[in-house]
């Protein structure tokens, strides 16, 4: 029993971590200090790096340590007595190198196998998080800039759901503003059966908006009558509201086609939503003496910045930049998140950190030096670039298009798998159905692991042919990666559902314990990218992860040998966590390929 709860109590970090903090109290009582563990690159598995940081804090102070190194070594003697540490050695100037327990590792890895991948769950210091994400305007083209706030931000969703983080999932969509009147003015000159028309009539909203932008710009009559519809909207009249949501809908139609296809889930909460808590916000903001008189608008001088930030235009009107902070004061105070985060490319980047600015100034936010939470993040993205090293545009600017980038994707992975089937003399006992399925599985991943896999800061170039290549970092190769080894087991004939009750794992052969540690390292890894908000890091550690299996595989044979048992658990340990990291990604895994 004693075991179970070392095998389960957090990730391996987190229980050495632990383990270390007691040595260090009894170490050096006096002094306050938190325990630095990480992975080792060479001499061992893992390694605390206290010493160094605690003789320049120590010495000279009368202690009786000579040196670094003797700190180190009093590290090392006062660890508790754990099942998880085999043994450990001290470095030059004091590192600990830690090797782990074989047995440990390996009881780990099986409890896993045993009570699920769940219980690899990383502990976060958050219970509930906002994360706005995708949040394209209503009549305007939903680009690419979009389609990467959308994969990339139901990633950090789904990181934090894993690690059972409540999450709202906010899809923060452009709905409010001027450009409303001008529209719905459109909407009931060109249809006059308005009320009938289903999404399909207005066709591309985005021709719709150009059209009607074009007679605000040349027809003065119109005009004046779309700034009346502004008006009339914002008062709430009956007609006017309908025909907004109308509008609203048709859009919403069209965004939803993408999220089906790549099964992302929203809950949208619009700039129209937050609209009448602006006032309030901005009061509250006036009484903190925040607001001043700027050129006519009312804004916020922050420290550092040339320009202030706009919160009541010239005319009187809001922006994006009140309907932010209105919509962090509801974030922070009704929805009692305790980490926002934002996910829109790098070009907002200046926008977020002045309203985070605000928001500290207004007291919103505790000084990062005393508490950590309630925080915000800007998580920014770089550009998505042609093969002509420009930024990326699907031919015209057509809503739809992106929704036409998907089903292309997955158009050139069926045909792929269908020649490779082909070559390989059978046709795999596929149905049609099936066939489809695996395509979208193949197809869509390749698009979201070839935004993911990268820095989400550096651009990257969009290339159907390098995302649906079967070799290197592709979501395609780890998709072959992954089904193979579900091949192995199933080849095997043997019911690993049984074995890993009733067998063992051992770890003796070098291979099967550098896999093994790799596997355990499955928590830290996710609590890493979920911290510093970087999907590339579980993109990283899928890769290497299969590149490990790859080794063991090859030198370590499976099937038919003495340690079997033992080996075909690795491979199922191998293939689930495979499993999670695909499922974080937002890929649907593949097991026969
Ligand atoms: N609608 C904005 C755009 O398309 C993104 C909104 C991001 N979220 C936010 N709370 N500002 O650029």
């Amino acid at each position: 029993q004693e075991q179970d709860s070392t095998v389960r109590a957090g990730s391996v970090k987190q229980q050495l971590s632990r383990l270390v903090l007691s040595s260090l109290r009894a170490t050096v009582p006096d002094v306050e200090v938190e325990p630095m563990v990480e992975v080792s690159a060479k001499f061992a598995d893992y390694q605390c790096n206290n010493a160094m940081g605690l003789w320049s804090k120590v010495k000279g102070s009368g202690t009786s340590f000579k040196n670094p190194n003797a700190i180190g070594q009093a590290i090392a003697k006062n660890l508790p007595s754990s099942d998880i540490i085999e043994s450990t050695s001290v470095a030059g100037p004091g590192f600990v190198n830690i090797t782990l327990s074989n047995r440990w590792v390996a009881q780990r890895i099986q409890d896993m196998l045993v009570n699920g991948i769940k219980t690899w769950a990383p502990t976060l210091p958050v219970k509930r998080a906002v994360i706005d994400f995708s949040s394209p305007n209503i009549a305007k083209e939903m680009h690419v800039g979009h389609l990467r706030s959308t994969i990339i931000g139901d990633t950090l969703a789904r990181m934090f759901e894993f690690s059972n983080v409540d999450v709202l999932r906010r899809n923060h969509v452009g709905d409010w503003g001027t450009q409303f009147g001008m529209l719905i003015e459109y909407l009931f000159e060109k249809f006059p059966n308005w009320k009938e028309i289903g999404s399909q009539a207005i066709g591309d909203l985005q021709i719709f908006y150009k059209a009607s932008k074009h007679k605000f710009d040349n027809d003065a009559e119109f005009k004046a009558r779309a700034q009346q519809g502004v008006v009339r909207l914002q008062g709430g009249e009956e007609k006017y509201r309908e025909a907004w949501k109308k509008i609203c809908d048709i859009s919403r139609s069209e965004f939803d086609l993408v999220y089906k296809r790549l099964n992302v889930v929203l809950e949208e909460k619009g700039e129209s939503f937050y609209n009448p808590h602006i006032p309030q916000v901005l009061e509250e903001l006036n009484n903190k003496g925040l607001i001043k008189e700027s050129e006519g608008a009312r804004v916020i001088f922050i420290q550092g910045h040339q320009i202030p930030l706009i919160v009541v235009k010239s005319d009187g009107g809001f922006n994006y930049a009140s309907t932010d902070l209105a919509a962090l004061w509801y974030r922070l105070n009704v929805e009692q998140a305790e980490w926002i985060i934002y996910v829109t490319d790098v070009g907002q980047q200046q926008h977020f950190d002045m309203f985070f600015s605000a928001a500290k100034m207004a007291g919103w936010l505790p000084d990062p030096s005393e508490k950590k939470f309630p925080k915000t993040s800007h998580v920014g993205f770089g550009l998505v670039l042609g093969s002509d090293g420009k930024r990326f545009r699907t031919r015209s600017t057509e809503v739809v298009r992106l929704v036409e980038l998907l089903d292309e994707a997955k158009s050139r992975s069926k045909s792929e798998l269908q020649q490779r089937l082909n070559e390989n003399g059978k046709i795999v006992d596929w149905t049609d159905e099936e066939l489809e399925q695996t395509s979208e599985a193949v197809g869509y991943g390749a698009v979201k692991y070839a935004d993911l896999k990268n820095n989400r800061l550096t651009n990257y170039t969009f290339s159907f042919e390098q995302m649906l290549s079967d070799k290197g970092n592709t979501a395609v190769y780890l998709q072959y990666a992954h089904a193979r080894i579900c091949s192995i087991i199933r080849k095997s004939n043997k019911d690993v559902e049984e074995l890993k009750m009733s067998g063992a794992i051992s770890l003796d052969h070098p291979d099967e314990r550098v896999l093994g540690l790799y596997l355990i390292r499955f928590a830290e890894v996710v609590e890493e990218a979920c911290t510093n908000l970087l999907p590339n890091v579980v993109c990283e550690y899928l890769y290497n992860l299969s590149e490990m299996f790859t080794k063991f595989y090859t030198n370590c044979q499976v099937v038919g040998s003495p340690e079997e048992t033992s080996r075909l658990l690795l491979c199922q340990a191998t293939a689930v966590v495979m499993r999670q990291c695909f499922n974080l990604l937002g890929i649907t895994p593949v097991y026969k390929l």
